[in-house]
């Protein structure tokens, strides 16, 4: 599996603010905001691209745009931090929405919400999660794509772990992972560590 870290200076600095316990919900949510921006930009980088011709005041130009608009699935809860960033930078793109609650005691994700197009085939899909943490929850994220067709599925992620970039590669789907960073590992708890804590609860208090 294709991973990619995005190794920039504010991209760091702004995953820095998102790790301090002292940043308050606000100016997390913002950090996530911009850190997006920048995971975003990365990850679009390969996608396929169309030329067409424009008219500047001056001449005709060639012109490039996205051959296909891609489809944008943010992880309830707490990829609904990144949605509205990735998509001002995509304008043309979509919006699926997963919902999905990891059980804090077994650690599975349970589903409690699927809204997404029928035929994903030929369709980009960016899955927006700020957390890879057992990969359970992606890697069921990414099972209901497939289902529907796509062949082409980028996890887009603030913290990965180790154990979760693992069953992202161990599942065999077709996905490749952008990130700004690989932590060390999970906690008993199945918490990413260092990691940045609960990303939903930071951004949307306590479920
Ligand atoms: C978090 C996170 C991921 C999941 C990662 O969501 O946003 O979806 O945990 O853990 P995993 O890789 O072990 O599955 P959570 O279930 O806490 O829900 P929330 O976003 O509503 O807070
Ligand atoms: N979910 C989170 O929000 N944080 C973690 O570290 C693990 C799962």
């Amino acid at each position: 599996m294709d991973t990619h870290v995005v190794d920039h200076p504010l991209a760091a600095s702004l995953l820095t603010t998102m790790r301090d316990a002292g940043t308050d919900n606000p100016t997390f949510r913002s950090a996530l905001r911009e850190l997006t921006q920048m995971l975003i930009y990365e990850a679009i980088r390969d996608a396929e691209i169309e030329e067409f011709e424009v008219q500047t005041p001056v001449a005709p130009a060639r012109g490039v745009r996205l051959a296909t608009p891609p489809l944008l699935v943010p992880v309830l809860r707490a990829g609904l931090g990144m949605v509205e960033q990735a998509s001002s930078l995509i304008p043309q793109s979509q919006v699926g929405f997963v919902g999905m609650a990891r059980d804090e005691q077994t650690h599975q994700p349970v589903p409690y919400l699927e809204s997404l197009p029928d035929d994903l085939s030929g369709i980009p899909v960016y899955v927006l999660d700020p957390m890879l943490a057992t990969g359970g929850s992606m890697v069921r994220t990414i099972e209901l794509l497939v289902t529907r067709g796509a062949v082409d599925i980028t996890a887009v992620c603030v913290v990965a772990a180790p154990e979760g970039v693992a069953a992202l590669k161990d599942s065999g789907f077709p996905v490749r992972l952008v990130t700004a960073s690989i932590d060390e590992g999970l906690n008993d708890d199945a918490y990413i560590v260092p990691g940045l804590g609960d990303a939903g609860d930071r951004q949307f208090g306590p479920r």
